[in-house]
């Protein structure tokens, strides 16, 4: 009698990345005959996939492990995994706090997961504790076992070399390696055989992409010639790299979405030099305005950090200019959280927390401002959207967002992955309303 398949729930925390990852676990799992279940209860298995970034992603992790290893003391069969950027951070000690957890597995060792898992379900207890992988890893022959939806996540590079000095990414994630551009357009190809009209590229600082004679401008013309791929994001670039090159792609469209995200962080120079970013307020405004001229309907996102060391109210009132000049889309505001073992974590955390709290009230004020002012201005304005999913909030319509990434909700019966043109009609916060107009 063949044993029953054991089953595996995995849940993924942190970015696009760590998602794309928890797919790629996926993948190699099931290859080795687990089965990946929706539901928790019925799992021999539970694996975490967590995010180091800051304290509070790691406080509600700890939290969900403790109430797992809670459930282990009932059950002692079950077997607790956690990986990613929060496993390699804290390694074997993870255990130390608390012993429940059978394996630690950082972001490259994802493939000895399917034998470590095997080893101690047969009882090998020397295989508890924590694992490394191969620094070089990309997974390049992987295909992720994608999660539902009309957008498919694709990894070009991995790590990051730009240690900004708050950061604890390039230390759980190694170097930046690239992956061979035959490679991503075969993945790509299957994705959009898989039915995905819409694909993600994605990096910690895609704009510093390089294999061989291929940067990342010459990586989306390879990609944007793939037949069928109807939107194509890319996922993050950072304003040091941003080249001239990239933006004449971003003009010519196509495929290409008129969307970016560009991390500014602060406003202020100051701040911008101790995090080691690489560029001054002056010269990220130059090239958003570049942008802009180069794409007259560009949605610029991006990420801002407050109360970082030693920040003044004058360096932070320099980053409200900043928003203010730059006119952003959406924006992602994130409080200073000092990360153990980066260059910032020698400085005094001296930003009280109240005041932190009250900086990161104030961007978000002004950044929804700005967010609520582009959507009205699409009022009586045509957009496409793709149609992802039916409302959650009212199921007499569907929810998709149009190719500058921006929510849209369209009354009417629809299927995932349709193209539906509508009229702008109504704006409410982030959210846009809009009537199905016909095609031209
Ligand atoms: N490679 C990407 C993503 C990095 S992590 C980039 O460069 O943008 C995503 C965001 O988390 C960062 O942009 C930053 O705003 C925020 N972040 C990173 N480290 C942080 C820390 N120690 N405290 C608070 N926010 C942090
Ligand atoms: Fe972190 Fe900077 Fe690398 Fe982004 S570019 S992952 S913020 S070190
Ligand atoms: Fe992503 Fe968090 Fe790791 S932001 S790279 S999952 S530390």
């Amino acid at each position: 009698m063949t044993p029953e398949p054991l089953k595996v729930y995995l849940d993924s925390y942190g970015c696009q990345m760590n998602l794309y990852d928890g797919e790629i676990v996926s993948s190699l799992l099931q290859a080795d005959g687990f089965v990946i279940t929706s539901r928790a209860a019925e799992a021999q298995v539970i694996l975490i996939n967590t995010c180091g970034v800051r304290d509070h992603a790691e406080q509600r992790v700890l939290g969900r492990l403790r109430t797992l290893a809670a459930l282990k003391r009932r059950h002692s069969r079950l077997i607790i995994g956690v990986l990613g950027c929060m496993a390699e951070r804290l390694r074997e000690s993870l255990q130390d706090q608390i012993p429940e957890v059978d394996l630690v597995l950082g972001p490259d060792a994802y493939r000895q997961l399917p034998h470590l898992l095997k080893g101690l379900i047969s009882g090998d207890e020397g295989i508890r504790g924590y694992s490394t992988g191969a620094l070089r890893e990309t997974y390049g022959d992987v295909q992720p076992s994608r999660r539902e939806g009309i957008n498919a996540f694709v990894a070009i590079m991995r790590g990051c070399d730009n240690f900004c000095s708050y950061c604890i990414v390039p230390y759980v994630r190694g170097r930046e390696r690239s992956r061979p551009p035959e490679e991503i357009y075969r993945e790509i190809n299957e994705a959009v055989a898989a039915g995905f009209p819409e694909v993600m590229l994605l990096g910690q600082n895609v704009n510093s992409y390089r294999h061989e004679e291929v940067g990342f401008p010459e990586l989306l013309d390879g990609v944007a010639q793939i037949t069928g791929l109807k939107r194509l994001r890319f996922l993050t670039s950072h304003p040091k790299d941003l080249s001239d090159a990239l933006i004449e792609r971003m003009a010519q469209g196509g495929v290409i979405c008129p969307s970016l995200h560009l991390p500014a962080q602060s406003g202020s120079d100051r701040i911008l030099t101790a995090m080691k970013r690489g560029y001054t307020s002056e010269k990220y405004l130059t090239k958003v305005e570049q942008l802009r001229s180069a794409v007259p309907d560009l949605a610029l996102t991006t990420d801002l950090l407050c109360g970082f060391p030693a920040e003044t109210e004058e360096d932070f009132r320099q980053t409200l200019e900043l928003i203010e000049a730059a006119q952003f889309d959406d924006a992602f505001t994130f409080k200073y959280s000092v990360r153990p073992g980066t260059e910032a974590a020698k400085l005094p955390d001296d930003v009280p927390e109240a005041v932190k709290v009250e900086r990161m009230e104030r961007m978000i004020a002004s950044c929804r401002q700005q967010a609520n002012a582009s959507r009205k201005r699409m009022i009586g304005q045509q957009a496409e959207v793709l149609l992802e999913k039916v409302s959650p909030k009212n199921s007499s319509e569907w929810s998709g967002r149009t190719a500058c990434g921006r929510m849209a909700l369209v009354p009417g019966e629809f299927n995932r992955g349709d193209f539906v043109r509508i009229r702008v009609k109504q704006v409410k916060g982030f959210s846009m309303w809009g009537r199905k107009v016909n095609y031209e």
